[in-house]
């Protein structure tokens, strides 16, 4: 492990854990990006909002915005070398800044909340596949086989609990050791079986309707609400807006080069996210089923995909397993954002801060899981909990959590600054950051802003 030696009075915290490598740093950063978002919210969101012209806008929000904001938390967490929440205060002492780490925090509860329940999820259809329990049912059955498990009264609540739980060992364990080494190993392996479902999807009778589903865009179906989905799925997908990068970013070393990381990452979650509308947009038209049916929809078609190949006993076990540790090694992310915090800011020990942290996580996350059952009346904005959390994070807390990173490292930092760390002092040349610049001080704070306004009707365009 490699740890920073170096003791000032003005840097009280004597060692900080950090990656050690640079393939580390991308499997970890990527590791985050790609998880439930890419494989289970993204076809559930793009069906929802009609599919072709939603796809476009969001890869559009990818390369215009997402990736600048990627490396504007990855520029202030190095720079700062501290928590979400402390690189403000460090960078910018004696301001509100904080308050954008805070908002983080807040927003980290809220997304682990409804995270580990579907990641709970695909342990129910690990053991369902385990059991060869999708064997010999009909869609509808299969269908059925969802709405009947998420309304259980403990099932669910079970493999949320452990879910969380694994999610709190490996953050217990710490960054290096924890995050790096099952990044590494299982993600490329993922890449492989979801492409192995591409396959067999596009090449089912039928296949074409999701094809064009997918991939021809529709304007006319394109609302002012969905252009903000398609922000918040971008902003989710990679998970950036609320200091799970400003967090890694302080585990980056100096050396390595920010921007080429960034790109490859967001790469990587593209056409991860892109692999897995290909894989079910197909499957959805060919084997029966609706594309707007909301959160179920993956869990209601992997499973006909799966009867409909050759081996798909093997490959669905093995299958939501994996999708089980990429949504681990995402949770993760988002749990060391509020483990790093407590540790730091309130000083108390890391183990002890991942345990209160979990504990306190659990209460928000048993309330969600429990939407289709116990809690199926208590509603918000006529959104159930787990609707609400899971909307108002993408849609609200991470766009305006972005909109104020990008202000701040545009506005607060100095150009100067800024591109010393983005060349890793002098040592990278950074050909575009006139383009980055421009995007961070203008064009992304604009962007985000007129999304918003237009989504909540001050806008009318
Ligand atoms: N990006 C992850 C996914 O696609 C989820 C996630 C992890 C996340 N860390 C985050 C989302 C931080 C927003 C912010 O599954």
């Amino acid at each position: 492990m490699r740890q920073t030696k170096t003791k000032t009075m003005s840097d009280p915290i004597p060692s900080r854990d950090s990656f050690g490598s640079k393939f580390g740093v991308i499997a970890a950063a990527a590791g985050s990006a790609v998880g439930l978002g890419n494989i289970w919210r993204f076809p559930y969101v793009a069906g929802e909002n009609g599919g072709g012209a939603f796809l476009l806008t969001y890869i559009i929000f990818i390369a215009l915005i997402g990736v600048s904001v990627m490396l504007a938390e990855f520029i202030i967490g190095r720079k700062a070398q501290r928590n979400a929440l402390g690189s403000f205060k460090k960078l910018s002492p004696g301001t509100p800044w904080y308050l954008v780490g805070l908002m983080g925090i807040v927003a980290a509860f809220v997304i682990l909340a409804f995270y580990s329940a579907v990641a709970g999820w695909t342990l129910e259809y690990t053991a369902n596949s385990i059991t060869n329990s999708f064997q010999g049912k009909s869609p509808d059955q299969i269908d059925n086989m969802f709405d009947t498990f998420i309304a259980h009264p403990w099932r669910p609540l079970m493999w949320q609990g452990l879910f969380l739980i694994a999610t709190a060992w490996i953050v217990w364990a710490g960054v290096k050791r924890g995050i790096e080494r099952y990044a590494k190993i299982l993600m490329p392996l993922l890449f492989i079986l979801i492409i192995a479902l591409a396959i067999r999807s596009v090449t089912l009778d039928g296949a074409m309707k999701g094809i064009t589903f997918l991939f021809k865009p529709d304007f006319s179906k394109l609302s002012g609400g969905s252009i903000l989905e398609a922000l918040g799925q971008a902003f989710f997908s990679l998970s950036i807006g609320m200091g799970a990068l400003i967090t890694y970013g302080s585990y980056i070393n100096k050396k390595e080069n920010l921007s080429s990381s960034a790109i490859q990452v967001t790469i990587t979650d593209a056409i991860v996210a892109i692999l897995a509308g290909v894989a079910i947009f197909p499957a959805v038209f060919a084997l029966g089923g609706n594309p707007g049916s909301g959160p179920g929809l993956v869990f209601e078609t992997l499973p006909k995909i799966f009867m409909a190949m050759p081996g798909g006993y093997f490959f669905a076990i093995l299958f939501f397993v994996l999708l089980a540790v990429a949504a681990l090694t995402s949770s993760i992310s988002v749990l060391e954002v509020v483990v790093a915090y407590v540790s730091e800011e309130l000083n108390i020990k890391r183990h002890k801060a991942t345990v209160l942290s979990t504990i306190a996580i659990a209460i928000p996350g048993v309330i969600a899981v429990m939407s289709w059952g116990a809690t199926s009346e208590w509603t918000l904005f006529g959104m159930h909990t787990f609707d609400f959390l899971d909307w108002i994070s993408a849609n609200v807390l991470l766009p305006l959590g972005g909109l104020l990173i990008v202000i701040y490292t545009g506005w607060m930092l100095k150009t100067k600054e800024v591109k010393e760390e983005l060349s890793s002092q002098g040592k990278y040349k950074v050909i575009l950051f006139p383009v980055f610049n421009f995007i961070i001080k203008f064009l992304a704070p604009v962007a985000i802003a007129i999304v918003f306004l237009n989504s909540i009707g001050v806008l009318n365009l």
